[in-house]
């Protein structure tokens, strides 16, 4: 399978991801987490990227494109991926297509997340991550078993830069004028699913195995 997750910060993508990567054996590739790692790194790239991400606007779709066409030649991508966080304008969309057409493929489903914007700050400053491995906690939603300490290496937790409510007024923004447009992109083609993502995780995961099955 190949999908493509959209929504806005704090929907659940990145929660929903391991779920679905283990049940079907898919890559995930997040392009946040890519420039995040990126820019903890230092790299020319990071850097450019630093400033757009700080103050939550989108990073220049010459950026993404790049990242995700070189992963998506990784072995692990050829039998199927999950796209979260990408594409999130309808230029990275069509570019998208673009590179899987060369390679015979296409997008098989999209996942919207839809959900009201009102649940999503208390969904983003109450996040804590563990950041070698991405898992993703919530002082209320998912707390760890000790606060502040990730559950399965015992090394502390952070907080993304970007998860205040100011810089997540941007975010929403963002995702409004320029993501939004990417759900009419895809509904076009008949494969788009939407989700109640303002239901608890686990009901979430199995909307989303339901959509899939
Ligand atoms: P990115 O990292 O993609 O951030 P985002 O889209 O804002 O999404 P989030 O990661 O905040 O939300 P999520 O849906 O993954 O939520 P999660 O599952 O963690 O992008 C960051 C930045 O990078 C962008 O602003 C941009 O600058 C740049 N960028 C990235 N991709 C780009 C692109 N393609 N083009 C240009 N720029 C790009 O859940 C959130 C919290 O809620 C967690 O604490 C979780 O435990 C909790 N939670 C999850 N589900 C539930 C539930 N059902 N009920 C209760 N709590 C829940
Ligand atoms: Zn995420």
């Amino acid at each position: 399978k190949r999908l493509v997750l959209i929504g806005p910060p704090g929907c659940g993508k990145g929660t929903q991801s391991p779920v679905i990567k283990d049940e079907y054996c898919l890559c995930h590739l997040a392009t946040g987490d890519m420039l995040r790692a990126s820019v903890a790194a230092k790299t020319p790239l990071g850097v450019k990227a630093k400033e757009a991400m700080d103050k939550g606007e989108l990073v220049s779709d010459e950026i993404v494109v790049g990242i995700i066409d070189e992963a998506l030649k990784k072995p692990s991508c050829q039998k199927g991926f999950i796209l979260d966080g990408f594409p999130r304008t309808v230029a990275q969309a069509q570019k998208l297509d673009e590179m899987l057409e060369t390679r015979g493929v296409k997008v098989d489903k999209v996942l919207n997340f839809a959900i009201n914007d009102s649940i999503l700050e208390e969904r983003i400053t109450g996040r804590w991550i563990h950041p070698a491995s991405g898992r993703t906690y919530h002082t209320k939603y998912a707390p760890p078993k000790v606060p502040g300490i990730d559950d399965v290496t015992g090394e502390p937790l952070i907080q993304r830069k970007d998860d205040t409510p100011s810089v997540l007024k941007s975010r929403l923004e963002a995702f409004h004028r320029q993501t939004e447009p990417v759900i009419d992109y895809y509904s076009k083609k008949s494969i788009v699913a939407n989700l109640p993502a303002e239901k608890r995780p686990e009901e979430v995961t199995k909307e989303v195995k339901k959509v899939l099955s």
